[in-house]
Order: structure tokens, then sequence, then C-alpha cells
């Protein structure tokens, strides 16, 4: 079998794929409950989080939004540095909420400084920052904004899309004062799509009570209620948690310590390759996410060539997102991948690379 070198979806384990051919089981009984309290309790140990973790059946998105409708009357701050921060600022807005933008030039990292000056001007009920930018491959500071923030407007809930990071690089929710932190199934946990993870802390769900017009598929005082009793008020991905739950369980054994060392190691290999070809990286040093890595295209490579090139050996790489579309190309380093997958690409990159120097 081949392997996707995406930023998502990934390659899922054979295993796990079929996982969610188990027979269906009842959604309210008590042998599904168990499994869904199984899923619930080690997704928090990936969150690094003391509190509760809902598991929605939607993509992240679902989670953007159910940030906007329970933690904001009026309004937030949005950080904006990336294609998917522009689009959460946008769910923002079509939900009716005004929105006040931290910008920085997507090659650049939101700071400290600009979060807390903004924070200083005005009130605002909620911060939206994406920790790793997919579009970019550039990672947020969110421990030291967080830390800014916390301090300055404490009460301000912090919320993080960790959409691309999540189980492949650190994000300590309880530790870094965040009050929620959301995820997608189809990225570094590397399950199929269709799952969205997001844990939320206390004083955010007390916010959201006060909130008016939350809606109700994610409704989180309703998803709550539901969530205590180990359910979901609508119907349940079961599939999905199936496979959820075996994967889980495989991420712990693999150590998230290991895991995150893995990631490390992909990243710094495509990196430094990518360096040592005279190839330039989109995100600032220090600022370079480990899951993904946005390459400038500046040798102006054809990327559906080079697809079609590497698809002859199973592989595929992905092209820039949005504006970046064949400004950049991306090679998406999380999942299952290890260092001997990444060896392989790069291979046939340079083979690709030397070729069409020819
Ligand atoms: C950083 C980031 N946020 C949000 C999303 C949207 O997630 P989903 O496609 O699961 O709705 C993506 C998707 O690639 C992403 O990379």
């Amino acid at each position: 079998m081949g392997h996707l070198f995406i930023p998502g979806p990934v390659d899922v384990n054979d295993q796990i794929a079929a996982a969610q051919a188990q027979p269906m089981l009842p959604h309210r009984s008590a042998q599904f409950e168990g499994i869904f309290r199984r899923c619930a309790e080690n997704a928090q140990k990936l969150f690094l989080t003391q509190f509760r973790v809902f598991i929605s059946a939607s993509s992240g998105t679902g989670l953007h939004e159910a940030a906007v409708r329970n933690f904001v009357n009026r309004r937030m701050l949005c950080c904006v540095n990336g294609a998917f921060a522009a689009r959460w600022q946008q769910v923002a807005e079509s939900n009716g909420k005004e929105t006040d933008v931290v910008e920085t030039e997507w090659k650049q990292p939101i700071t400290a400084e600009l979060v807390a000056g903004a924070l200083k001007k005005k009130d605002y009920e909620a911060l939206l920052l994406v920790h790793n930018e997919t579009s970019t491959g550039l990672v947020n500071p969110v421990q030291e904004i967080a830390a800014a923030a916390n301090k300055v407007s404490p009460n301000t809930l912090i919320c993080i899309d960790a959409v691309s990071s999540l189980a492949g690089d650190r994000i300590e929710m309880d530790a870094w004062g965040l009050d929620m932190v959301l995820t997608s199934s189809q990225k570094a946990i590397a399950l199929p799509p269709g799952l969205a993870l997001g844990a939320v802390n206390d004083r955010a769900m007390a916010k959201a009570e006060m909130v008016q017009n939350r809606g109700w598929y994610f409704d989180l005082v309703r998803l709550e209620k539901h969530r205590l009793k180990d359910s979901t008020p609508a119907t349940p991905a079961i599939g999905l948690i199936y496979a959820l739950d075996m994967q889980l369980q495989r991420i712990l054994s693999e150590g998230l310590e290991a895991r995150f060392a893995r990631h490390a190691a992909m990243a710094e290999l495509v990196q430094t390759w990518a360096i040592s070809r005279g190839l330039e990286l989109y995100a600032p040093e220090g600022y370079r996410s480990k899951t993904v890595t946005t390459i400038d295209n500046k040798l102006g490579i054809d990327v559906g060539k080079l697809n079609a090139f590497l698809g002859e050996r199973g592989m595929r790489i992905a092209n820039g997102y949005g504006p970046l579309k064949d400004k950049t190309f991306r090679i998406g380093h999380m999942g299952e991948l290890g260092l001997s997958d990444i060896e392989e690409l790069l291979a046939a990159m340079d083979e690709y690379l030397n070729l069409s120097k020819s």
C-alpha cells in the first residue's frame, strides 16, 4: 500500500479501518456506552486535561461552530495568520457574532504582545487561535499567548484549533490555561474523517449556560447532559467510535512522548531535506510545524506532474492551500507515518527534481 503525505486525511492502519465494520450496537445500550466512556477518558490523556472531551459526529469545523455559538454572546477576538484561522472567523461572522482580528503576515506567528495589546483595548468573551496552521505549516506560540491573555483579560475564554497537531505535537490544555481545544479525526490521530473531539473546561461550560441561541446540534449544555450518561443527544457515528476506541489505545501504548518525538523527527527530516535542496520553508525557524511542512515553490514545480510521478510509486503530497496554491506545496508527516516512509518519499522527490533538471 502507498502512503498519503498530505495533511489529512491520512493513512489509516488496516486493523483500525476494519474495526469500523464490527456489528452495530444500539447506541443506548450499556455495551456501547462503555465503549463511548472509554473513548472519552482516553481522549482526555491526548488533550492533557482533567476536563471533559466531547466526541462529535462532525468534522472539526463543526466544533469551530460550537465554540462561537456556545462561548460568545456578542464579540470575540480572532487571531488570523492563515486560511483555517480565516475560516474560523467566517464561521463566527456567519453565526451573527462580532469579531475583531489580530493578524500578522501569514509567514509570521501571532505574538503574545499583539494579543495582549488587543485584549487591553476592548472586552472580548473569547479568543480564537489556531495552533498549527495547516495552510502555512506554522505553529503559533499558544502557551505564551495563553499566558499573556489570561493575565491581561482573565475572563476571555481561550479556544484553540489543534486540528492538525493534536496527538502529533504537545498541547497541554490544563497546564497552559486553555478553555477549549478542538481537533479532527483525520489528521494526527489517524482515523478516517468524520469525528471531531473537543475538550472543554468547567469555566467554559459555565459560560455556555449564559449564552443565548446556542443552536441544537452543537449545544454543549445539551451535549453535556447526555455525556454525563456516556451518550449523545443524536445518533453517534458508531463505526468511527469503534475505530476511535482502538486507535486511542494504540496511541497511548505508543506513548505520547514517543509519538511527539516521532513527529518531530519526521518534521526535522523533511525540513532539513528541503533546505539542503535550496528550497525555502514558508514558516520561520522556531515556528515550524511538527506535522506538516509548507515549502515555497520557488522552483516552479508543477505539483500535478510531481504527484503523477509520486502516484506511480503509491505516494502523494499536497499542493498549497487557498491563496498559496501552486506558490507552495505541502508535505504531511503525521499519524501512522515513520522515518522510513519519509526517506522513501524524499528519495522519490529527489529523483523527480533530478529528472526535471535534465
Ligand atoms: C487547522 C485546521 N483547522 C480546521 C480545519 C477544518 O477541519 P475539518 O475539515 O475537519 O472540518 C482544518 C482542515 O484541514 C485545519 O487544517
